[in-house]
């Protein structure tokens, strides 16, 4: 088994608070009148996460993404691999304190419409986990309402109101409350400002880096967008295809991608903060079907570095130039930047 990449904040001698160790999640599902088929929407996947880190997960749609975040929240359990969370190995972990360790991992969705209750006021939502979760006063809980409220930005005089009540940002604002209310180490943002107005996401950006200062949390920031990325990350991980095409320091990946897919990303992306270098490779084609995937390298069929070796053996990660990529060719890629 490879060992699991330090990304360079963890090298700093931190204890890491999430280790995923080679996380894999197979679906089988029903493939037409022919029987069975595997999907493996996570294909051994292994980083690290610091104390008020954020490694943000950036790939396509259709990636893993989403199934890495359910395996990191605890919400399903992986097919093989390892999920340490606060030194704790969640898969030999009792009952009680797998139920910990998930007050400890919160989530924040996409679509805080689809994520929050629209028959609850916040008051009833943030009220929830506290009932259940500590031993607070009614009063106490009205005042740490009261004080997440004003914390995330909202009044806490509309702690009455339910969720229609409220623009998509301050909606986004109250899932935002809910998942720090219990004030957990760990929030895995899976998507959170994809839906919202373009003129909302960096209000909304700037308030997930305020929390991360103010209260040390650890972020996994999931999205499809390298500007909202550069934004937010210390560390970046791009995905591919159920697996991690390139995992290192924000600085190092965006000053010379050696990945031909992050370079693809890259000249893909509009920006949303101003932002001039985008190197320009089309993707091309689409992203191959998960019930049958290509031989070799995943994304050789859309790689303008394709040669022969990248159809029939597959790429394993290894460190090249500060990073870990997972390309035959990485050391080639990316040297006309300089
Ligand atoms: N419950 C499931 N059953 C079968 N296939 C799934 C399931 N969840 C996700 N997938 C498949 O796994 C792959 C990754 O999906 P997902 O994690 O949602 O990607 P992303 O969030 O990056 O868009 C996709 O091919 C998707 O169709
Ligand atoms: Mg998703």
């Amino acid at each position: 088994m490879n060992a699991v990449p330090q990304t360079p904040h963890a090298q700093q001698g931190e204890e890491p608070v999430l280790v995923a160790d080679q996380l894999a999640k197979h679906y089988q599902v029903k493939r037409g009148m022919f029987g069975h088929g595997t999907v493996k929407a996570l294909n051994g996947v292994s980083f690290s996460l610091t104390r008020g880190k954020t490694l943000a997960v950036v790939g396509e749609s259709g990636c893993g993404k989403s199934t890495l975040a359910r395996q990191l929240t605890m919400i399903e359990p992986p097919t093989s691999g390892r999920l340490v969370v606060q030194g704790y190995d969640v898969a030999g972990a009792s009952k009680e304190r797998i139920a910990a360790l998930r007050r400890n991992v919160q989530m924040v969705f996409q679509n805080p419409f689809a994520s929050l209750n629209p028959r609850k006021t916040v008051e009833q939502t943030l009220g929830e986990p506290l009932a259940i979760n500590t031993a607070l006063s009614a009063t106490e809980r009205a005042e740490r309402i009261a004080q997440i409220m004003r914390t995330v930005g909202l009044r806490p005089e509309h702690a009455k109101r339910y969720p229609h009540m409220f623009s998509g940002g301050q909606r986004q604002r109250v899932a935002i409350a809910r998942a720090m209310i219990l004030d957990p180490q760990i929030v895995v943002a899976d998507e959170p400002v994809s839906a919202l107005d373009v003129s909302i996401q960096a209000q909304i950006l700037n308030l997930f880096m305020d929390l991360q200062d103010q209260f040390k949390t650890s972020y996994v920031f999931i999205s499809h967008n390298l500007s909202v990325v550069e934004h937010v990350a210390d560390d970046v991980m791009v995905m591919y295809f159920g697996s991690v095409a390139e995992l290192g320091d924000k600085k190092t990946i965006f000053a010379r991608p050696r990945h031909p897919y992050t370079r693809s990303l890259m000249s893909a992306t509009p920006a949303i903060f101003e932002s001039d270098r985008r190197i320009q490779i089309k993707l091309q084609g689409e992203l191959p079907s998960p019930l049958n995937p290509p031989s070799g390298c995943t994304f050789h069929q859309r790689c303008p570095y394709a040669v022969e070796r990248c159809r029939s053996e597959v790429p394993q990660l290894r460190e090249v130039d500060g990073r870990q990529v997972a390309c035959h060719r990485a050391e080639e890629v990316g040297e006309a930047d300089a």
